[in-house]
């Protein structure tokens, strides 16, 4: 099979700078896009996401890490939210001793978001640290496979229990896109937009451009994507690896997001809860003088053709949802002191951080 282009970034990270490679059919050289950084007598333990078996993309990547290393285990991760549980991590770590994992081992992530968080809680932690990969699978793993935020749920929250573990190479075979369904394509997408509408009007204008050459599946066009998308992301990150400040832009539409989130576990994915969420935050910056009307014409626009919700059905007939969103946000975990603040567009490329925002301006963000 022909190899199509490849497009390469550098992250910087406290523990050392890590690669991400994008291209067409990368995940059967794994082993060679490895031996740069990883010896050969290391021991591996590939996680792996249980849907993906279907489709083989484990057994891609299983034989050729096994052609270059001679102990690789494989763990078969049941698809879903609920396996970001202490309870998956601690079956993890027992699959890590039985294999022989020493310090030196390194455990890689072939999935979406949530086998990433999952691997990479357990690497941070197993052994006081060992190495970790990301192989991701879904478009939204973009935004988890960068910036080293690696969780847990509990039952009482999302993400509760957590660390920061860079890993030492993202490699993204868009080749694997093509089986992941439209929902959660769609829902990966958002993010890519939010990178557009924080930092990058072309990133944006490329989105305008080719949404419906994405939804097909166009190799060249996903490996652009994601190298401009995974860019923005990347630069936030290394300026801000801690989340002390910049890296709060990131969090553009998320607290609306999360408060769609918390409303009924599960009836919108990540990406659809952040699309209402940028849209409603951008009629709040609209409110507020801070936007022309513009932004959120073309965001709502944007967001349609890619198949995302822009409204939150019922919120404009209902105010004791507006109510209980409106307490959701100010309990989120980066709220202060309850206060209202939001990451706020002034123009598609540019945000503004906004403390205080009135409680009225928020409740009627949720209808145009
Ligand atoms: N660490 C971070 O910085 C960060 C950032 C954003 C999101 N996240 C986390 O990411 C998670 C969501 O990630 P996600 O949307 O990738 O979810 P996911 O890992 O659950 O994947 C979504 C679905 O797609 C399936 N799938 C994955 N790859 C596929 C493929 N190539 N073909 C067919 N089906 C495929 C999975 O089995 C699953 O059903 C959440 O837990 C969220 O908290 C973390
Ligand atoms: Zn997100």
């Amino acid at each position: 099979m022909q190899d199509g282009q490849i497009r390469r970034l550098q992250v910087e990270a406290d523990a050392g700078a890590y690669e991400v490679i994008i291209g067409d059919g990368v995940l059967h050289r794994v082993d060679e896009w490895l031996d740069a950084i990883i010896e050969r007598k290391a021991t591996l333990l590939l996680v792996y996401d249980e849907a993906l078996a279907e489709f083989l993309y484990h057994q891609v990547a299983l034989d050729a890490l096994r052609s270059r290393y001679l102990v690789v285990a494989a763990f078969a991760l049941p698809s879903g939210e609920h396996s970001k549980s202490l309870e998956m991590a601690g079956r993890l770590y027992q699959s890590a001793i039985q294999a022989g994992l020493d310090r030196h081992a390194v455990i890689l992530a072939l999935g979406g978001g949530v086998t990433g968080d999952l691997a990479g809680f357990v690497a941070a932690t197993y052994m006081r640290g060992v190495r970790f990969i990301q192989l991701p699978t879904t478009l939204l793993a973009h935004d988890s496979s960068i910036g080293g935020k690696v969780a847990v749920n509990l039952p009482e929250g999302k993400n509760l229990v957590g660390a920061f573990h860079a890993p030492k190479l993202v490699l993204y075979d868009v080749r694997l896109l093509r089986s992941l369904p439209d929902r959660e394509f769609a829902s990966g997408l958002a993010e890519a937009i939010k990178h557009g509408v924080i930092a990058d009007p072309d990133l944006f204008a490329f989105l305008e451009a080719s949404a419906d050459g994405l939804f097909a599946r166009d190799p060249d066009l996903l490996t652009e994507l994601l190298y401009r998308s995974c860019q923005v992301k990347a630069n936030v990150v290394s300026q801000d690896e801690r989340e002390q400040g910049l890296r709060a832009i990131l969090n553009f539409g998320h607290t609306v997001g999360h408060a769609i989130e918390a409303m009924e576990y599960g009836a919108y994915t990540h990406g659809e809860a952040v699309a209402i969420g940028m849209m409603a935050e951008t009629r709040i910056a609209q409110a507020m003088g801070l936007a022309t009307p513009d932004v959120a014409e073309r965001l709502g626009a944007l967001l349609r053709r890619c198949r995302l919700p822009v409204d939150l059905p019922d919120a404009d007939q209902n105010p004791h949802l507006r109510d209980w969103l409106v307490e959701q946000m100010r309990r989120d975990k980066k709220a202060e002191l309850r206060s209202l603040a939001f990451i706020l567009p002034t123009a598609i490329g540019t945000v503004q951080i906004v403390k205080d925002v009135p409680e009225d301006v928020v409740k009627g963000a949720f209808f145009a």
